[in-house]
């Protein structure tokens, strides 16, 4: 299983003060040192955190790949084709929220959603669209031309329930295997920690995995690399 660092609240402590520290592009190159397997950062309509000019020096020096978060709406469309990152996760977008609260509607969003992935795919980057752990949602991504899709697994985190949890995992692995079966990518994401990790890594049908938050708050106490390379320690346990 694929490892790819979310790197947006590195850019977050540095967009508390507007200056040049932390820089996210230096975060990256230490997450591949220590063993990510790829860089994926979120430009916001906002600019809350990661701005133009990370996304660029990011496709200049990310030696892994570059999965560029983004809505599907014409600016960032237009951003990506210029840019041209290896991959683009289309999200759906709110002012208001603090992070990414769920996937796309895909029904409600289709025309938009596959005329992005159009253009897109028309520069050479693949696309991965964020959906809800639905087995549904897997033909609606499919319909789309999507290469690949991500699985929420905020709902999956945030659950203490232990019963709610284990059914959650299980929509989780179905959606999974689903998407695997028809020939799509299959990444998850979305709370993702150290603890409860080690289900969804268990899961083979899912390739790759993005993780933020929880990996850039322990480096605050451990170091960059040291936090990476716990996480990269887990999941190749897990996967053994
Ligand atoms: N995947 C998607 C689509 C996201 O929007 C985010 C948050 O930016 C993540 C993964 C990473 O989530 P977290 O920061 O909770 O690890």
């Amino acid at each position: 299983m694929r490892l790819c660092i979310n790197i947006d609240h590195v850019a977050t402590l540095r967009q508390a003060r507007r200056e040049e520290e932390p820089d996210p592009v230096l975060a990256a190159g230490i997450c591949e040192l220590a063993g990510a397997d790829g860089i994926v950062c979120h430009l916001r309509e906002d600019r809350r955190h990661i701005i133009d000019r990370d996304v660029r020096l990011l496709k200049e020096t990310v030696k892994t790949k570059l999965d560029l978060e983004m809505a599907a709406t014409d600016e960032m469309v237009k951003i990506a084709c210029e840019i041209k990152p290896y991959m683009v996760t289309l999200v759906p977008e709110k002012r208001q929220e603090l992070t990414t609260e769920g996937g796309l509607d895909l029904h409600a969003m289709e025309m938009k959603v596959s005329s992005a992935i159009d253009k897109l795919k028309a520069e050479g980057i693949k696309v991965s669209v964020f959906i809800e752990p639905q087995p549904e949602s897997i033909d609606m991504a499919l319909e789309v031309g999507s290469d690949m899709i991500e699985i929420h697994t905020g709902k999956y985190a945030l659950i203490e329930v232990y019963d709610e949890r284990i059914l959650e995992l299980d929509k989780i692995s179905q959606t999974a295997k689903i998407a695997k079966e028809l020939g799509l990518g299959v990444n998850a994401g979305h709370g993702l920690n150290y603890l409860n990790i080690i289900t969804i890594a268990n899961m083979l049908d899912i390739d790759e995995v993005s993780i933020g938050h929880s990996i850039i708050a322990r480096a605050v106490f451990t170091g960059l690399h040291t936090a990476v390379k716990e996480m990269v320690e887990i999941i190749r346990r897990a996967r053994q």
